[in-house]
């Protein structure tokens, strides 16, 4: 995914109107809290023919893109497959006078079902000529107000259908090529968002720019196009605990870029509910806010300032780890491995962690157990007791190392103020610390590495690093891996790095990467020294009740090969 889609969502069925954009936009802006994506749904249209704008409501679209943009924001649009069945609007015209709607059950007439349009027909994706057709209606010129800071939203592609049998099509209907729908149901919403996300590709000369869509409907196949949500929850505890176990079934699916709507769809959510959900929603992989129309406006700063104050934090909790997301998706993206990891999947021999659902991995080294229920105060982790676990904000040690393929049940504080969150001894998580209000302001910005260290007092970990929104990485190898390395070799700690350069990177922006900042927990005791190999002595401080070292610009950066030597 390009970075700006794993920072924050803000979405609501409906922001009214552009006074509303600016007016909620302008207060994220206010209150220095980050956000990368504001969405429209369905009622920004005009009359639900999607790739219009209602001309009272939305007059100025480009203007409104823009000036988001200049923001470093981006916005998304809803666009579904079910087509208003109007004489006078373009799309339908067009795909009528060239057939490429769905038949009805004898192969002759146009498919009419309801939808939020009223009276519409449904284009059929299973052919690749339809596919074609839709994605260049993403063109710029072709859909009129859109910006290449405009993505979109795939709804109601299941497909829906509000007067057919079970809300979608009759099986028995047909598709271009003759086949009735009971056979590609289960694609109809694959193939939708596929062709979307070429269209977004395909928008720009040189189809160079990452595409994003956000799908209800999904089949196997679905994580190479975009995200999926998983509908419409309640502003209930027992959806909140839902959610976990649900986007981890997800995950062992292979599809990884998986969220549930923060805050629930349906109802309101009181402050305690929106911090716990808001929480959890940081520390999963698509974080968005949603809400049904019905629902009382719960932007962030609706619920008074203690509690804006908390939601914040998680935000900026999940914009400190962008850096370790992404190379967790770019880990995902070459080896299929869950991003969202179920416990048992990291530990399979660890037979307790089987039935686990509560509580998972963020890649292989961050532990996370989200608080789904409301008065919580503390609560019940299984460490798995092969390796050593640090609590993220004491930075201390919560969990020793012990024996290999058992579990480690610990109590632990959890007031409303704390999301439980555990980094395993032997890795290392970059972040960027400094506070911006969206992704694209933090591109340059330096590194913090949070080495834990093992009970051998060794840790390893890699930061993925590509320009974040195009496919050069793909194209021209331009990426950058750097492994960081940490060793205890005859009476010494060592950390180093090893930068392998794709090479289309070679030396290009390696000066916009420095590191300003190592923080290593787990250090036995107070060093005497910290040298950069082959150059100056470093500032750092020690802390000895936590034993965290923290070493102050190291002056090297992430891009090349340093080596730092820890005396003792
Ligand atoms: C159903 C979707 O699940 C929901 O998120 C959306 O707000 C409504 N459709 C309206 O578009």
């Amino acid at each position: 995914p390009p970075i700006f889609s794993l920072g924050y969502h803000q979405c609501r069925w409906n922001y009214r109107d552009e006074a509303d954009v600016y007016a909620v936009h302008a207060k994220f802006e206010e209150l220095d809290y980050p956000y990368d994506v504001l969405w429209l749904d369905i009622e920004h249209t005009d009359g639900k023919r999607y790739f219009t704008w209602d001309s009272n409501t939305f007059p100025h679209p480009v203007e409104m893109q823009k000036t988001l943009s200049d923001q470093g924001r981006r916005m998304v649009t809803i666009v579904d497959p079910h087509i208003k069945r109007d004489d006078n609007y373009y799309i339908h015209k067009e795909a009528t006078a060239k057939g490429l709607y769905v038949k009805d059950r004898i192969g002759s007439k146009d498919y009419d079902g309801w939808c939020w349009p009223g009276s519409s027909s449904y284009l059929d994706f299973t052919s690749e000529h339809v596919r074609s057709w839709w994605a260049d209606q993403f063109a710029y010129d072709r859909y009129a107000g859109s910006t290449p800071s405009l993505f979109t939203w795939n709804d109601m592609n299941e497909p829906s259908v509000f007067n057919g049998p079970e809300v979608s099509m009759q099986k028995d209907l047909r598709n271009l090529a003759g086949v009735e729908h009971r056979e590609w149901h289960n694609l109809y919403g694959l193939l939708f968002q596929g062709a979307t996300a070429s269209g977004l590709v395909r928008r720009n000369a040189g189809g160079n720019v990452r595409p994003f869509v956000l799908s209800r409907s999904f089949f196997a196949g679905s994580q190479k196009y975009g995200a999926i949500w998983t509908g419409d929850n309640k502003a209930e505890w027992s959806h909140l605990a839902a959610a976990a176990p649900m986007l981890l079934s997800l995950n062992v699916g292979a599809l990884s870029f998986v969220g549930a709507d923060v805050g629930g769809f349906f109802g309101d959510p009181d402050a305690e509910l929106m911090t716990r959900w808001m929480q959890a929603g940081s520390y999963q992989p698509f974080f968005r806010g949603h809400a049904h129309h019905d629902s009382k406006r719960r932007e962030p700063w609706m619920f008074g300032e203690e509690t804006m104050i908390r939601l914040r934090k998680a935000a900026i909790a999940r914009y400190a780890l962008l850096p370790f997301w992404y190379t967790v998706f770019y880990d995902a993206w070459q080896t299929g491995m869950p991003v969202m990891r179920t416990m048992w999947m990291q530990y399979p021999r660890t037979e307790e962690l089987f039935p686990v659902d509560d509580q998972y991995l963020i890649g292989s080294d961050l532990l996370v157990k989200p608080i789904a229920a409301p008065g919580v105060t503390e609560t019940s982790i299984l460490f798995p007791s092969s390796d050593t676990w640090y609590d993220v904000d004491t930075l201390q040690v919560i969990s020793a190392q012990g024996k290999a393929d058992g579990v480690v049940s610990m109590k632990v504080a959890s007031n409303i103020d704390k999301i439980p969150v555990y980094q395993r001894g032997g890795s290392v998580i970059p972040r960027k610390l400094r506070l911006r209000r969206s992704s694209r302001l933090m591109k340059s910005d330096p590194y913090t590495l949070y080495v834990a260290l093992d009970s051998d007092q060794a840790a390893e970990g890699i930061l993925y690093m590509d320009d974040e929104e195009t496919f050069e990485h793909e194209r021209n190898a331009s990426f950058g891996i750097a492994k960081f390395v940490a060793s205890f070799e005859g009476g010494d700690s060592f950390i180093y790095n090893k930068v392998t350069l794709g090479a289309g990177w070679a030396d290009q922006a390696v000066g916009e990467r420095m590191l300003e900042r190592i923080v290593v927990m787990g250090v036995k005791k107070r060093p005497k020294q910290i040298q950069l190999v082959g150059s100056a002595s470093i500032d750092f401080e020690f802390d000895a009740t936590a034993n965290v070292a923290v070493l102050k610009k190291p002056g090297v950066n992430v891009l090349s090969d340093w080596k730092l030597r820890i005396l003792y």
